[in-house]
């Protein structure tokens, strides 16, 4: 009997050993999901030219985000195509353990457009990477850790570089116990302070913040910041991740001001699109084997975007464009129905109005197909199209949007 029960268990058991394994087959048949963190808009890109975007369905789109400010020179850009191509053709990686002369071209060509030929140049491949490891120099180099901050800020989502962005909804635990304090921008005193405090490695700012909408200090709290960090020590870091590489009108942002920072991080418009990012690092912060490092930074594809895209800047003189067709921007959107204030210099502008502009945006994607950006701020429409727009595709946006404002009061 007890035998009986005891063949009838083992029945049961192995049937549901089967029963799992078939479930386990049937899982590994599933497609893989995307980890859901993005809102995504319903379109999708799949071909692009200039300040034009094509979606699967053959509509053309005018890019005036420009992929969150990273397209400079243009969507495919036959240079840039071309060079990068070559170099694939040619060899496209090698790590940092033997030499790499485009890496030497590529900071010689940024030294001369930059006017910081004096500087060092470390490369990586992001905006995040480029702050955090500004930071780090920072600390190594004064051997303190805390750093100043400012509201509003967005840094990226590493480590130390999310410590330093002012958004506690994407700082984890994990990055909370860094030590970082926020002041409000042009509060020169606040910043005194803190640095008397003699525990501060650096002061990290967006000469124009971006994400958080478009905010800058003025030509005084800039001249300020360099002389305290300066007095006390501190290394100042301008983050010129969205402002740099031409799109303010200047080849950095902070030329409008007339500052010397210590360490300048890039990405974005660096690279149109291949991901490379870097820090400029003033010649006094010396270097040792070992002191920062990345596998895939300054890689030869890498370099070859970056070099194409700087020719590109040069010989097409997309600074002045910049400037120039920022400054027809302004002019055409003064006394808009709605429009509040305009924020920004060349193009990276921003529409400040006085309700939040999603619906705003999606009018303007969804019936006049143009792409905009949004902000922090809810009520602030950015404009960071490729740094060859412009007359044209700005007439196209105003006509527009002058048609969206028209037909109704907007609302978010
Ligand atoms: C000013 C600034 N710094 C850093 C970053 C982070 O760059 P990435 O997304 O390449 O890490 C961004 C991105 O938007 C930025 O605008």
């Amino acid at each position: 009997m007890i035998l009986k029960i005891l063949n009838e268990a083992e029945t049961v058991l192995s049937e549901a050993e089967t029963v799992l394994s078939e479930a386990e087959v049937q899982s590994t048949k599933k497609d893989m999901k995307l980890f859901d963190v993005y809102p995504l808009y319903d379109v999708e890109p799949v071909e692009a030219y200039d300040c034009t975007v094509i979606d699967k369905n053959g509509q053309e789109y005018l890019d005036l985000y420009g992929g969150h400010a990273v397209i400079s020179i243009g969507h495919s850009h036959p240079h840039y195509v071309k060079k990068i191509t070559k170099q694939l053709e040619t060899i496209g990686f090698y790590s940092n353990a033997v030499q790499n002369s485009l890496q030497q071209q590529l900071a010689e060509k940024l030294g001369q457009l930059s006017g910081y030929n004096d500087y060092q140049l470390f490369l990586c491949s992001s905006g995040a990477e480029a702050n955090e490891n500004a930071l780090k120099l920072a600390s190594f180099h004064t051997g303190k850790a805390r750093v100043v901050a400012f509201n509003n800020a967005f840094h990226g989502r590493t480590s130390a570089a999310v410590a330093a962005t002012d958004n506690p909804k994407i700082n984890a635990p994990l990055n909370q116990q860094q030590a970082v304090t926020f002041l409000p921008l042009n509060q020169l005193d606040l910043v005194k302070e803190e640095l008397a405090k003699d525990d501060v490695c650096a002061v990290i700012v967006e000469p124009i913040q971006g994400v958080g909408g478009l905010d800058e200090g003025t030509t005084e709290f800039f001249k300020g910041l360099e002389a305290l960090c300066k007095a006390d020590g501190v290394v100042l870091i301008l983050d010129e991740v969205q402002s740099g590489y031409g799109r303010s009108g200047k080849f950095f942002a902070h030329h409008h001001h007339g500052i010397t920072p210590d360490i300048i991080s890039i990405a974005k418009g660096m690279g149109n699109g291949f991901p490379i990012g870097g820090i400029l690092i003033a010649p006094y912060i010396e270097a040792s084997y070992g002191l920062l490092g990345t596998t895939f930074g300054g890689n030869h594809l890498a370099c070859a975007a970056g070099l194409a895209v700087l020719e590109v800047i040069e010989t097409e003189e997309l600074i002045d464009n910049a400037r120039l067709t920022g400054d027809y921007f302004i002019a055409q959107v003064a006394g808009l129905p709605g429009v509040k204030k305009v924020k920004g210099r060349g193009l990276m502008l921003g529409l400040e109005f006085e309700y939040e502009v999603g619906e705003l945006r999606k009018k303007l994607i969804y019936d006049h197909h143009i792409f905009t950006g949004g902000a922090m701020n809810k009520k602030l429409l950015r404009i960071l199209p490729p740094l060859i727009a412009g007359k044209k595709e700005i007439d196209q946006f105003i006509t527009a949007l002058k048609e969206v404002l028209a037909i109704e009061k907007v609302t978010g």
